[in-house]
């Protein structure tokens, strides 16, 4: 299943599916973490004399071309960390990238427009991606699936194209379900999660299953208000799920009995309004006042979460604690980050999950090297630890991997 048992890889043509969904400023790439990490996979197929053709999306566009999320400036970062040529193919499977795969000699690397642009990529019926896997997979020999932020989804490039050609698994998504199985499969204790963002809706499955494994669950970013109105306090201008309070309630009453500690802010950078110049004070968790938004946990959550993260041995942190891309709300943040960076060094195994985390401390001014592992899946490295199927990676294991191919 892995890329070694594809055989001699010399002049084939290798689809490889990355994750190279990056944040844009424009045409400015702010964070290429998920370039850096796709690299190795293409270098090696590359190096074994493979004609590399990989290919990847680009935020939500709706199956048309729009050139905000055109792929071109990650084909000029992605030649840049390679150290070699990449050739960037204008469209998808059409003209352009044929001519591409077609003129590609051994070694060669190509990356394909946004998968997206297409709309069998990511459409609901398995007929309508199947016109698209199928012209993918037109173009390719065999197929690796490296993409690991993006195996939660079953979409065309995922999934469908792997039933239709040898597969393998990449190095990326191995070291990446490596690392995940440490902290679902008797992770090291004491082992703390610790979980922000701003939807407590996007994060209920998986904190369903970390009230079974996790000793700790530490909250905070705008999720943390939903947990606040689940203990009666006021939350004013804050984000709220309303339809989410009693769910946590719930959850609130499972910890104690399941003995899990939950721990949330004492203290809250509450704002006038949702900007970096509104007037802001830090104020006691339950007495956000009515006209104020929090904005950031304060400065004695970030004590409080840095003694409760001192003594672990394993932590998942997945969402900023606050509206970190603003400086007067990023000390929330950075403080979890270097509570995790000093446990790291005293030999804890710390994960950060989710491109925003991951772009977060990168943003702050910290090292990838100071973590443990930086996950490049968000949804994806949630979904895991919540127990999920991956088609992404079921489809790998029904269809054989590296000796399989099409059984249908
Ligand atoms: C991500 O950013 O988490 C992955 O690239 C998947 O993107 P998606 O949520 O748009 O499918």
């Amino acid at each position: 299943q892995s890329i070694s048992e594809l055989g001699d890889l010399r002049g084939k043509r290798v689809l490889v599916r990355s994750d190279l969904n990056v944040p844009l400023d424009g045409s400015t790439i702010t964070d290429d973490g998920r370039i850096r990490a796709s690299a190795p996979t293409i270098k090696a197929l590359s190096e074994a004399g493979a004609r590399v053709i990989v290919c990847a999306h680009l935020g939500r566009p709706k199956g048309t071309p729009e050139d905000r999320y055109s792929l071109a400036p990650v084909a000029a970062r992605l030649g840049e960390v390679l150290g070699s040529d990449v050739t960037f193919a204008t469209d998808t499977v059409g003209e352009s990238a044929r001519a591409a795969v077609d003129s590609a000699r051994d070694g060669d690397v190509v990356l394909l427009e946004n998968l997206r642009f297409n709309a069998g990529e990511t459409a609901k019926t398995d007929e309508e991606r199947a016109e698209f896997a199928g012209q993918l997979a037109g173009l390719a020999d065999v197929f690796v699936s490296d993409g690991f932020g993006v195996v939660h989804r079953k979409q065309a490039s995922v999934y469908d194209v792997a039933r239709l050609l040898p597969s393998a698994v990449g190095g990326l998504v191995e070291t990446e379900v490596g690392v995940l199985k440490r902290l679902t499969e008797d992770p090291e204790r004491p082992y703390a999660v610790v979980l922000g963002g701003a939807k407590v809706s996007d994060k209920l499955g998986v904190i369903d299953n970390l009230l079974q494994t996790a000793d700790r669950l530490l909250i905070g970013g705008g999720m943390v208000f939903t947990f606040f109105a689940a203990q009666g306090y006021e939350v004013g201008k804050s984000l709220l799920e309303a339809d989410q309070v009693d769910k946590v309630k719930g959850y609130l009453d499972q910890a104690k009995e399941r003995g899990v500690e939950i721990v949330l802010p004492v203290d809250i950078v509450a704002a006038t309004e949702f900007s970096a110049d509104a007037e802001h004070d830090v104020v006691p968790a339950g007495a956000i006042p009515a006209d104020r938004m929090g904005l950031d946990i304060g400065p004695e959550s970030g004590v409080l979460f840095a003694e409760k993260l001192a003594d672990c041995r394993t932590v998942f942190w997945n969402g900023p604690m606050g509206a970190f891309e603003m400086e007067p709300y990023a000390a929330g943040t950075a403080a979890v980050a270097k509570a995790l960076v000093e446990v790291t060094a005293k030999g804890a195994l710390t994960v950060v999950g989710g491109g925003d985390s991951a772009a977060a401390v990168r943003q702050l001014g910290f090292e990838d090297d100071q973590f443990g592992h930086i996950s490049t899946g968000g949804g994806a490295s949630l979904e895991y630890l919540e127990g999920k199927e991956l088609p992404g990676l079921t489809v790998l294991d029904e269809t054989g991997g590296a000796t399989g191919g099409s059984d249908s």
